[in-house]
């Protein structure tokens, strides 16, 4: 059911004095992304915790069930994170993990895993990325275990060797008694991956790089000496946890320009990865680095919006995809979902794939100066959509809104769908729900439910003008 609401009939906002303008352009403009990949918003989920989510979370897979079916693809899945360079494959095992933690909020320090693992891996229906082990040396071992999955899994994508070997230490056996510095990891990679793709006959295999950042450790500098074995790359991949809990700021996360200010340290490992005729992407991101998600802000709505504009601004910036990591089931504040509860974030996630799906090319139209922003999005050449984002930060006191204006459009009537919530910092524990077009995700299981609300605006002379409340988004088909 569906219900029409006229435009702004029933969202009480003070629009503010300034009013932004904004020409659609009727081709994907110069600015304007590459050919977008068909589900550019992915899931990580950390290693030793896959097959829980997969067997013991309810709501696992109606979450990306509902995103499949924005787009008609799953989205792409990565198993990975620090327990991956912790794990050791037991060809021998017949359980999918084995480890003991002493509190079910830890992540186990040591663990093993089965042919079990490579099986459920092989189960999803979209595509994997698979992170293996580099940190403790036994390269034999982790062959063993890349092996079984190249030979069983129809869907992978790649395979990581290691995680973040930019947090890798002296100590670690991978450093073999030597200092691990920058060019001790492009080397080892490097050494391993002639040795992994030259066991499996296999080329176009490796996710690499898997750095934290992009210093000291880069993309650039890895790229640089790959040289023959560029062939065994799939993909170039960053890690990036914009905040850390000591000094979130949730302002600061969702704002328009600081996304762009902070993402912009990867654009030159993204031009370095083209250059070698390779696609980036972000294997591994969320809000607030460590603790998987402290500090406060990272189960918030603002988070979420977070989400659906730095999902818009990385792809424009040349990423392919993106991998939002999923951490401890019950200690996890970024977490989408959980066994309970729904988290806020999923909603920016779920707009954002919304926006994208099945487009070929977005466009920005605004300068990513201010706290607003506006997308074009194309399909077959032409605007289909406009993704309109305000990221005043608004927690309390009354809301304030922006007009944006669209001109050069072609109907004569739009409708748009909104997201919002009742503060930036809402919570869906707290009983603040954000809704995407009215409806809202069950706790527990992730289904959708309530009436879909799609506002309708007229269009005169090609112009139509929305309001957007801080902190809030429009999705406007054209
Ligand atoms: C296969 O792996 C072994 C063990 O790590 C290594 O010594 C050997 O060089 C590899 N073989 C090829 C063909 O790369
Ligand atoms: C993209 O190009 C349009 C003009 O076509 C310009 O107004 C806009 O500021 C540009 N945005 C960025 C981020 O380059
Ligand atoms: C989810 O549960 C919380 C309580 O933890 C409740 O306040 C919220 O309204 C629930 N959300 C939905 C969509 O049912």
């Amino acid at each position: 059911m569906v219900v029409l609401l006229t435009a702004l009939s029933f969202a009480v906002h003070v629009p503010s004095a300034l009013g932004l303008t904004f020409s659609v352009p009727s081709e994907p403009p110069e600015n304007a992304s590459s050919q977008l990949a068909a589900a550019p918003v992915g899931v990580s989920l950390e290693f030793f915790t896959f097959p829980a989510y997969i067997n013991d979370v309810a709501a696992t897979e109606t979450c990306l069930q509902n995103l499949k079916d924005l787009t008609g693809t799953w989205p792409p899945l990565r198993i990975g994170g620090t327990t991956q360079d912790r794990a050791t494959y037991d060809a021998s095992s017949t359980e999918a993990v084995t480890y003991s933690v002493d509190d079910p909020a830890d992540a186990p320090g040591t663990l093993t895993y089965g042919p079990p693992f490579i099986s459920l891996a092989a189960e999803y229906k979209g595509s994997v990325i698979l992170g293996l082990n580099r940190r403790l040396n036994n390269q034999e071992n982790t062959i063993s275990a890349a092996a079984l999955a190249k030979d069983t899994i129809d869907n992978l994508y790649a395979i990581e060797l290691g995680n973040e070997p930019n947090f890798f230490s002296d100590s670690d056996p991978i450093a073999n008694g030597e200092s691990w510095t920058a060019a001790a990891d492009y080397a080892s990679q490097i050494s391993w991956q002639d040795a992994v793709c030259g066991n499996l006959s296999a080329s176009d295999l490796i996710s690499a790089g898997v750095y934290f950042g992009t210093s000291p450790m880069s993309i650039a500098g890895l790229a640089d000496v790959e040289g023959d074995a560029n062939t065994y790359v799939k993909d170039y991949c960053s890690h990036n946890y914009p905040q850390s809990p000591n000094t979130a700021d949730l302002a600061g996360l969702m704002g328009h320009s600081d996304i762009a200010g902070q993402i912009q340290e990867f654009a030159y490992d993204i031009s370095a990865a083209a250059a070698k005729g390779k696609p980036h992407i972000f294997g591994e991101t969320q809000s607030v680095s460590a603790t998987q998600g402290g500090g406060g802000i990272s189960p918030t709505f603002g988070a979420g919006l977070w989400i659906l504009d730095y999902v818009m601004q990385t792809i424009l910036l040349g990423t392919e995809a993106l991998y939002f990591h999923q951490g401890t089931i019950g200690n996890c504040p970024y977490c989408w979902w959980g066994r309970y509860n729904m988290g806020a974030p999923y909603y920016g996630a779920y707009f954002a794939t919304m926006a994208l799906a099945n487009a070929d090319h977005i466009a920005p139209l605004d300068d990513q100066t201010t706290p607003y922003a506006a997308y074009a999005i194309y399909k077959n050449g032409s605007p289909v959509r406009v993704l309109l984002y305000n990221s005043d930060y608004f927690a309390e006191g009354t809301r304030s809104s922006q007009t944006f204006t669209l001109t050069g459009l072609t109907s004569s009537t739009v409708t748009a769908k909104r997201l919002t919530a009742p503060y930036a910092t809402s919570r869906v524990d707290r009983g603040q729900d954000p809704t995407v077009a009215g409806q809202s995700f069950a706790n527990g299981t992730c289904t959708i439910q309530g009436e879909e609300v799609v506002e309708s605006s007229s269009v005169s002379s090609g112009e139509a003008s929305f309001t957007v409340g801080a902190s809030e988004a429009l999705l406007v088909y054209l």
